[in-house]
């Protein structure tokens, strides 16, 4: 695993960003994985800036994203696909038909995994991997469970996820119950991955995912057997790993 130590978000977040312009820079047809929640929004916004400036393009890049909640709309505010669009697609030339999000309104479940499943397959799997850190150990929405789960499936969130999430909607019962999400197979899969961590309510899960053994418990301790992590935190996050 490579370690870069960042100053703080905003130094993480450039130096984030500088890892997945390069990777659009080498490869334009890149596949990028990518992630909501708080973490990933100062690199997208680095990268809207550095796409501006034209420094970079996205136009034939293909974007598929971790995970989406069930039973909201694509335009629902709290949609994951809503949050991609107002955070990074809306503002660079990526091709909508090609940035790819579960569906969360499926009528289907089994067959809404299969089919997202199957997009990760035809594009030839992901290039590089953009993952935050939940604080029970999380990766996508794939929770602590007794197995790790290997393909895209619908989960169950806990009640510690709930609570982390229920500061972007008006009360706690909006919260969606189930999501979709890539499986960990589906994650480690990807030939690269870059792994955020700001603050230091992520200190202990970091050195717990890192120094700690692996288990579905902690299903982010699954990336010490990835040939190819490259872990960007901050000092507060590191700072019970340095
Ligand atoms: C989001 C996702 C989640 C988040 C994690 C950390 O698409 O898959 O695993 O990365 O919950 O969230 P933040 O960044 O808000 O701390």
């Amino acid at each position: 695993m490579r370690i870069i130590l960042a100053k703080d978000y905003e130094d993480m977040s450039q130096k984030a960003a500088n890892l997945i312009a390069a990777q659009i820079s080498l490869k334009p047809n890149s596949v990028l994985g990518l992630a909501t929640g708080s973490s990933p929004i100062g690199a997208y916004q680095n990268l809207i800036e550095s796409y501006k400036k034209g420094q970079i393009s996205f136009a034939q890049t293909v974007s598929i994203n971790l995970d989406e909640y069930v039973g909201l709309a694509q335009n629902s505010p709290q949609s994951y696909r809503f949050f991609m669009d107002e955070n990074l697609f809306n503002h660079v030339d990526i091709d909508k038909n090609r940035s790819f999000v579960p569906n969360g309104l499926a009528a289907d479940a089994k067959e809404e995994c299969a089919r997202y499943e199957g997009i990760i397959k035809q594009f030839g799997g992901v290039d590089l991997q953009l993952l935050g850190l939940g604080n029970n150990g999380h990766i996508g929405f794939n929770e602590p469970a007794q197995n790790f789960e290997k393909e895209t499936h619908k989960v169950a969130l806990t009640e510690s996820t709930i609570k982390a999430n229920r500061r972007f909607f008006a009360k706690e019962e909006d919260v969606p119950r189930f999501a979709y999400t890539m499986g960990i197979g589906s994650i480690i899969k990807a030939r690269h991955i870059v792994l955020i961590a700001s603050g230091v309510g992520k200190a202990q899960v970091l050195k717990d995912a890192f120094l700690g053994p692996v288990t579905p418990q902690l299903p982010a301790s699954i990336l010490q057997f990835h040939p190819n992590v490259c872990l960007v935190a901050d000092e507060t996050a590191m700072s019970l790993l340095i």
